[in-house]
Parts: structure tokens; C-alpha cells; sequence
């Protein structure tokens, strides 16, 4: 395929073409995954080196829904890297399918595969990046408040792949970042400096604190994810002590703008990153998010894959 796109980072995206994946997301929400045919005659390869619920189920029902046809190869079929080279795979696959949906550990693989497959590449999670869920975030987001615009975000946690995506998909929308992390998980500088000159093009600012009080203050969306992303399990001990004073708790939320919402990528832990109080209360909106992974990636499926889009 000449001149095919890719969705890598939203980095790689205008301003202009977020919005308008999210435009487009809110109209296919509103068919209530109505049968299309956008996608009649086209597979899609999902690539899947680690486990997912949210990411392989939405985009397995959104290709049903657009009228192709998905094919999921786990890590048992398809060992990128072990069984054969990155290279092989992404040239082999582009003969069959016209599309690869990617979960893989190393950013670098996900480059890799995007470099050599003749097919649009989406990564559907790496240890730098995890885009289809920031646009399922900001959609959540316009969602609940209508706009974008003067709204904050405070994260507290990691600055992992959930968190890069996220800082630049707000900067990118104009939404004010707050991050609050303990030593040693920050997030990856040069992102940060990426993800800051949009912010301050487009008249916001991403702020990294380690008070996760003064990151929360007056904040209108509190966000977290787990302390131990995939791959990093032998970490576990050591992170649960660094993260111990980074959890979102009623205590934590009572500086926070009255009418926030609470939002996770999920998987979740409760107890650990976040209490069941406020993951299962009423400010809590993480199933609207995992619902808008289906719609947001649909909107990502058209833009590459329908000519015109
Ligand atoms: N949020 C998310 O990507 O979930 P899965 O890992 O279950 O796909
Ligand atoms: N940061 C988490 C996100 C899971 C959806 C991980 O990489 O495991």
C-alpha cells in the first residue's frame, strides 16, 4: 500500500486530525454498533504479544461492526522476534491481511513492524505508547463536560506508556496536565518536552509534581493505572513501596474540583492504585471509557483504511 498511514503515536497526528477521530468516534457512538459494510472484504491481524480484555474484544467486535473480518494471533502463534524476525512477520502478513492491530514490549518493535508492513500498523499498546486509549480518555472527557477547554487533568502514579499517550493527546485537545509521581517514574523526558511545546502552543501546560495533593487540587479528572504495567512484574515489590502515598483515595479527592470524574485504563487493582470507594463510586466513569475504546478505534479503522477519510 503506497503512501499508507499508520497510527504509531499521536504524536504523528495534528491537532486538528485528533479532534476529528473523536468527531468521528461520537457519530459511530451514536449508531450504537449498527452493521456497516465500510470494511467488507478486509482482515485485520491483531498482533497480541501480552494479554488485553478491553483492547483485543473492542477491536475484534469494531471490525465485525464495520463489516471485515479479525484475526487474533497471540504470542503462542505469532512470537515476533523468536519464532521469526520482526521483518518476516510484517512482510508476510501484509500479503494476507490489510491491516495489523499490534501489542508488543518494545516500542522499537512497534517501529519495526510499521517500517516493513505494506499494511496500516495501529499500536494497540507498547512500553512508550498506548494511543487507542487516550482517545477513548478524550472522548470520555468531551463526554462528560462538553469541551475540552479550561478543563484539568491530574494523574498520580506511574508515567508510563498510558500516561505519555494521554499528556499529548490533552496538549494537544488544550487540556491542562497535572502529573504526580514518585523518584524514578517519570515520565520519558523527551516525550515530556514533546508533549510540552504542543501544551504551549496551544496556550495549556503539563506540570510534573511529586505532592500528589497539590497535582489533584481543583482538578476535574483524576486519573491512574497500575503500578506494574506488563513486563515489568519482577518489579512488583520494589514499585508497590515506591508507589506506597500515591494512591487515590476519598482523603486524596476532597481537594478536587466538586464535580470530577474518576477515570482508569484498566486492569485495576483495587486497594493498590486506587479504593474501591472511588473506582465503584459515583464519580467514577471507567466504563464509559472502556466502552469508547470500541468507538474511538472504530473512528481510527476508517481514517485508515476507508479512502476519502
Ligand atoms: N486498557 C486496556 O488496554 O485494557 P486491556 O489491556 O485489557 O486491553
Ligand atoms: N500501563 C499498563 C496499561 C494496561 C492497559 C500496562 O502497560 O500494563
Amino acid at each position: 500500500m503506497k503512501g499508507k498511514k499508520n497510527l504509531i503515536t499521536l504524536l504523528d497526528y495534528s491537532d486538528a486530525q485528533v479532534a476529528a477521530l473523536i468527531d468521528c468516534a461520537d457519530q459511530l457512538k451514536k449508531q450504537k454498533g449498527k452493521l456497516r459494510a465500510d470494511l467488507k472484504g478486509k482482515t485485520v491481524a491483531l498482533v497480541f504479544q501480552k494479554p488485553s480484555n478491553r483492547t483485543r474484544v473492542s477491536f475484534s467486535v469494531g471490525v465485525h461492526q464495520l463489516g471485515g473480518h479479525s484475526l487474533y494471533l497471540g504470542p503462542d502463534e505469532i512470537s515476533l522476534g523468536k519464532r521469526e524476525s520482526t521483518y518476516d512477520v510484517a512482510k508476510t502478513l501484509s500479503r494476507y491481511v490489510q491491516c495489523i492491530v499490534a501489542r508488543v514490549f518494545h516500542h522499537s518493535d512497534m517501529v519495526e513492524l510499521a517500517e516493513h508492513a505494506d499494511v496500516p500498523v495501529i499500536n494497540a499498546l507498547c512500553d512508550l505508547h498506548h494511543p487507542c486509549q487516550a482517545l477513548a480518555d478524550i472522548q470520555t472527557i468531551r463526554g462528560q463536560f462538553g469541551k475540552w477547554k479550561g478543563l484539568t487533568l491530574a494523574y498520580v502514579g506511574d508515567g508510563n506508556n498510558v500516561f505519555h499517550s494521554l499528556m499529548i493527546a490533552c496538549a494537544k485537545v488544550g487540556m491542562n496536565v497535572r502529573f504526580a509521581g514518585p523518584p524514578g517514574h517519570d515520565p520519558d523526558p523527551e516525550i515530556l518536552k514533546v508533549a510540552r511545546t504542543i501544551a504551549r502552543k496551544n496556550g495549556v501546560a503539563i506540570e510534573c509534581v511529586r505532592n500528589p495533593q497539590a497535582a489533584v487540587k481543583g482538578a476535574q479528572i483524576i486519573y491512574s493505572d497500575v503500578w506494574v504495567s506488563m513486563g515489568q512484574e519482577q518489579e512488583t515489590a520494589r514499585r508497590t513501596k515506591d508507589f506506597k502515598g500515591y494512591q487515590i483515595n476519598a482523603d486524596l479527592l476532597k481537594d478536587a474540583a466538586k464535580n470530577y470524574i474518576f477515570m482508569h485504563c484498566l486492569p485495576a487493582h483495587r486497594g493498590l492504585e486506587v479504593t474501591a470507594d472511588v473506582i465503584d463510586g459515583k464519580h467514577s466513569v471507567i466504563f464509559d471509557q472502556a466502552e469508547n475504546r470500541l468507538h474511538a478505534q472504530k473512528a481510527v479503522l476508517l481514517y485508515l483504511l476507508k479512502s476519502g477519510h
